[in-house]
């Protein structure tokens, strides 16, 4: 059990900061904090929405307004969170953990919640995201390669979608949607889902989730529509759920991983490796030299190169590591959800008949509109899983669910990979003479 007592002083990631860096973006979110100094609160953070009201301020159990933060001079929260109890279970309402609350500046974090970002990210409908993980005082997680961060129980990990009403200007009228949280009980994982409700400036515990359409302005101008997914409670598995050692299927966090960690993030404090700031802080034990560690695909890259100008090298890691942050948590060889498929998209799976070369779909899914092989080395046209990639046919749309809209630049960046590839007719038949 968690006893010690958690008063705040507040690391701030301003929603400007937040979303700073959206034109950067590809992969279709910012990736949580921003490549920039603006976290700091200068006073020129964008309004929230009329949808999201500075209502948060005034949540039932977070008035600390009085105080005000030693970096910022920005209001502080103040809050005694004692850990999540294990057998009473989460709270209905996200302040009652203390952990986060949301402002008209953005996101306030309490101490020891750390906002993090990954290199590559799952594409959500091009909602922007903002991670975090707490961790327990004076507990410590440890690093291990290729894996996901063993984090000590009582950790809880946040992730919130926010839907700003125009991506050209992705720092005004955002809509707060979200927050997912994972927590480490003693003996597992478990997910929950909270639904912001902004008249009350909180987020609910909601198990039965929501389909909510979300217009908002793309990239090109046009307008968009998401037929946005908030999962139910028991869909969160079927994305978190992986077999173990020992063959049991449990819940695992996917994306705190030292590939992804592996980059600088500036959250006010100017921009410093994630990894080192996390080992500074003393919570993240055995971190080895950082130049030594791998890093996965950084997306921010295709803000200075588009997909068309980079090298064929970069667009391999690239499509890679897209792949396996998009695709790889159901296609592995550990998978539950996918494992019929034999498709192991993983950035490390060298073998390249489950990477779906000249591969013939094994599963009974809708396929691919008379096309034969999941990947067809040279053409990607001809590839079932660049049309399953783009398609919004609910049969055969990959991921299953957490998507309604195609995703331009991921689809970009594997059919580049895809028909850069030597060429191979997967044995076709000669064209008759
Ligand atoms: C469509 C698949 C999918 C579904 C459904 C899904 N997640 Fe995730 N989730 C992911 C992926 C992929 C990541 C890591 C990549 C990222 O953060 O961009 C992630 C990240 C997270 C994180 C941050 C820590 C981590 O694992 O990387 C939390 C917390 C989280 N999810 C909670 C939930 C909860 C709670 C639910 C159910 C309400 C849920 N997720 C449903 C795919 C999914
Ligand atoms: C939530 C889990 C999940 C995610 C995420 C997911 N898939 Fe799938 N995928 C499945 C399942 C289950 C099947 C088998 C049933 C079917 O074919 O519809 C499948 C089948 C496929 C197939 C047919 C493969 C075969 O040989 O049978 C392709 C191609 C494919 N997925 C591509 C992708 C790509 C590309 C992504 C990422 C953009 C992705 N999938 C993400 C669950 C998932």
């Amino acid at each position: 059990m968690i006893t010690s007592t958690h008063a705040i002083a507040r690391a701030r990631v301003g929603a400007r900061g937040l979303v700073a860096s959206l034109a950067l973006l590809a992969c279709g979110d910012s990736g949580g904090g921003t490549s920039d100094a603006s976290t700091t609160t200068t006073g020129e953070t964008a309004p929230a929405t009329d949808a999201t009201t500075s209502a948060g301020s005034s949540s039932s159990t977070s008035e600390g307004d009085a105080t005000t933060s030693e970096t910022t001079g920005a209001p502080a929260f103040e809050c005694d969170f004692q850990g999540v109890d294990f057998d009473a279970g989460v709270p209905d309402l996200l302040s009652d953990m203390c952990l986060v609350r949301w402002t008209e500046q953005g996101f306030e974090l309490a101490d020891n919640v750390y906002p993090y970002e990954l290199n590559t990210v799952l594409f959500s409908d091009y909602a922007l995201k903002q991670r975090a993980i707490y961790i327990p005082p004076g507990a410590t997680a440890e690093y291990r390669d290729n894996e996901v961060l063993e984090l000590p129980v009582g950790s809880i990990i946040l992730k919130s979608f926010i839907f700003p009403a125009d991506l050209r200007a992705p720092e005004l009228a955002q809509d707060l949607i979200e927050t997912r949280v994972l927590v480490r009980f003693p003996e597992e994982w478990k997910a929950y889902p909270y639904i912001w409700d902004h008249e009350l400036g909180d987020a609910l515990l909601t198990v039965q989730g929501e389909i909510r359409p979300i217009e908002f302005i793309g990239l090109d101008g046009e307008p968009k529509l998401s037929t946005y997914l908030i999962p139910q409670k028991n869909q969160c598995q079927e994305c978190h759920e992986i077999k173990d050692e020992n063959d049991e299927t449990v819940i695992t966090p996917i994306g705190p991983r030292p590939r992804y960690l592996n980059r600088d993030a500036d959250f006010g404090d100017g921009p410093v490796n994630q990894l080192q700031r996390y080992a500074d802080a003393g919570w993240l034990t055995g971190v080895p030299p950082i130049a030594g560690i791998p890093k996965a695909w950084d997306h921010r890259a295709l803000a200075d190169t588009p997909v068309a100008d980079m090298s064929y090298a970069e667009v391999t890691t690239a499509a890679r590591d897209y792949l396996d942050i998009n695709c790889a948590y159901c296609h592995n060889p550990r998978g539950v959800n996918g494992i019929s498929s034999q498709l192991f998209l993983n950035w490390d799976n060298e073998d390249v008949f489950h990477l779906g070369f000249c591969k013939k779909p094994g599963s009974a899914g809708k396929g691919g509109e008379n096309r034969d092989y999941d990947i067809v080395p040279g053409d990607a046209e001809a590839s079932i899983l660049i049309y399953r990639t783009e398609t919004l046919d609910l049969g055969s749309m990959m991921p299953l669910i957490g998507r309604s809209l195609a995703h331009e630049d991921g689809s970009a960046l594997l059919r580049a990979w895809i028909d850069g590839l030597p060429p191979d007719d997967c044995g076709a038949p000669d064209p008759m003479p």
